[in-house]
């Protein structure tokens, strides 16, 4: 097999996984639980689609990436700007697992699973990252870059890493 064949090969895997990716995301949306003017922009990815669900005229943006677990939700209000690359995900490894990985891998352990919790007329700005069990009150700013690992307020501005009212 001569290089440009191999080259070949590996592109038309890679295709194939990205379809195979998008279709996925495509499933999951149809499961999400969504309100009226629902926008949902080009690339977003979405895991545990039935675990999710987003109130009317809430935009999320390209590239952001919504994941729930089996036994925890993510739940975003109404009026919500969830800006591009945005990162929210209920599960997340133990700790533990990695600390003291005494039998089996450990990301086949079980996950922590809390859930997200996002109220009305929230933006939240451009490569954000929520920690799962977070909620975010109502009538709030999360600014750009921020790493939301504790609730929020309603009617605050937050952001820094970790993000904090202003
Ligand atoms: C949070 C935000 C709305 C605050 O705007 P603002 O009130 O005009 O803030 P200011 O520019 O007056 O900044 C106030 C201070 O906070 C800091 N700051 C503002 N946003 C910050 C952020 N995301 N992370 C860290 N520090 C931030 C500024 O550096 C400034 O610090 P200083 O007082 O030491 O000079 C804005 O910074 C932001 O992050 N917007 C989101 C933008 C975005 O994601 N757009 C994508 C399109 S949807």
């Amino acid at each position: 097999m001569t290089l440009s064949m191999v080259k070949n090969r590996f592109f038309t895997l890679v295709n194939c996984l990205v379809r195979i990716e998008s279709l996925l995301s495509y499933y999951n949306l149809l499961l999400v639980n969504v309100g009226r003017n629902v926008v949902i922009s080009k690339h977003v990815k979405i895991r545990g689609g039935r675990n999710i669900s987003i109130g009317d005229n809430t935009h999320i943006n390209a590239f952001s990436f919504l994941m729930a677990g089996k036994r925890s939700k993510i739940v975003i209000g109404k009026n919500c700007a969830i800006s591009y690359h945005v990162h929210m995900r209920t599960t997340t490894p133990r700790k533990e697992d990695f600390l003291c990985p005494s039998s089996g891998t450990a990301h086949k352990k079980e996950m922590i699973e809390r859930s997200i919790i996002i109220g009305d007329n929230v933006w939240i700005g451009a490569y954000s990252f929520i920690r799962e069990g977070v909620t975010v009150g109502s009538n709030t700013v999360i600014g750009s870059h921020s790493v939301v690992t504790k609730d929020i307020e309603e009617n605050s501005i937050a952001f820094g890493n970790p993000a904090k009212p202003q």
